[in-house]
């Protein structure tokens, strides 16, 4: 059988590729596990510095399994773990850059949104439907949708199951970028590309320090900046970033 995750390795950058075509890569457990090791070994990995999760053109993911789904208890579901799975993704260190082009549905859009930032072919379609199956979204799409569009749209595309275009999904702030539908992979590896020649400790430290404005109260976020703004004062990296720029060359960072 194919594999359900391929990955192309090429440093400073590594691409995530869902590979289940026949169900619009819907996100099976056994598909999720695979995913999560992959990232596992990037994150580790000190040549790569920003991975590229995508799916295919005509779908990231379609959402989570409906079959599964459909066939599981409420407790198998929970014994299947996939909470940690979630969390798993959540707590990968390096940069992660969604490319999206096609369906981008439920568990999908979750995992799109768990990402750092989104790139979108012009193609790309968000949308949480799960209320449609008689359920609701359960990996942070409640959530992450609602503080990236705010609370009006959230609702919108959460109870009616309205579907958003890129270019809306761009208005609204939920994604980066949008890009011709033939480019959605080569333009998120070319900004992956950028950020990776960036200084690693500082843009594991600015994620870090991002993700708390998006998750915590301002006066946290606030204090947690100026911290980290310390830790990365003290790198070698800021030390080389520094001295390179006024020596009017290319800062080579180390990572340290
Ligand atoms: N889980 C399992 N299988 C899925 C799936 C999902 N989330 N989404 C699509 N598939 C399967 C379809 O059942 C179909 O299988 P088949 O060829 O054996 O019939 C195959 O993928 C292709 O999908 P299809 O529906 O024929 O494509 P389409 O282009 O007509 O429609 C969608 C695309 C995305 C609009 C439609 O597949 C859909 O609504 N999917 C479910 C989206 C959803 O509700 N996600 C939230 C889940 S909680």
């Amino acid at each position: 059988m194919a594999d359900l995750v391929l990955v192309e390795r090429k440093p400073p950058i590594a691409t995530v590729l869902l590979n289940r075509p026949d169900r619009l890569n819907a996100l099976s457990d056994e598909l999720m596990d695979e995913l999560v090791a992959r990232l596992r070994e990037l994150d580790g990995d000190d040549e790569v510095r920003c991975v590229v999760l995508g799916g295919s053109e005509r779908a990231f993911a379609a959402g989570a399994d409906i079959g599964e789904l459909a066939s599981s208890s409420a407790i198998e579901l929970y014994y299947a773990r996939r909470i940690e799975r979630w969390d798993a993704i959540r707590s990968v260190w390096k940069p992660l850059v969604a490319a999206v082009s096609g369906h981008c549905l439920g568990g999908g859009c979750e995992l799109a949104m768990s990402c750092d930032l989104i790139v979108a072919s012009e193609t790309a379609r968000f949308g949480q439907p799960e209320t449609s199956l008689g359920i609701i979204p359960g990996a942070g799409g409640t959530q992450r949708l609602t503080r990236a569009v705010g609370k009006s749209l959230a609702m919108d595309v959460i109870l009616s199951g309205r579907v958003l275009s890129a270019r809306e999904a761009l208005a609204a702030g939920l994604v980066a970028r949008v890009v011709e539908p033939e480019l959605w992979l080569e333009e998120s590896q070319r900004l992956a590309r950028d950020i990776a020649s960036k200084g690693p400790v500082a843009t594991r430290l600015a994620k870090e320090a991002v993700n708390r404005a998006y998750e915590g109260s301002l006066q946290l976020g606030l204090e947690y900046e100026r911290r980290l703004l310390y830790l990365a004062f003290a790198s070698e990296d800021a030390g080389e970033g520094l001295t390179a720029f006024g020596e009017k060359r290319r800062p080579e960072f180390r990572g340290r």
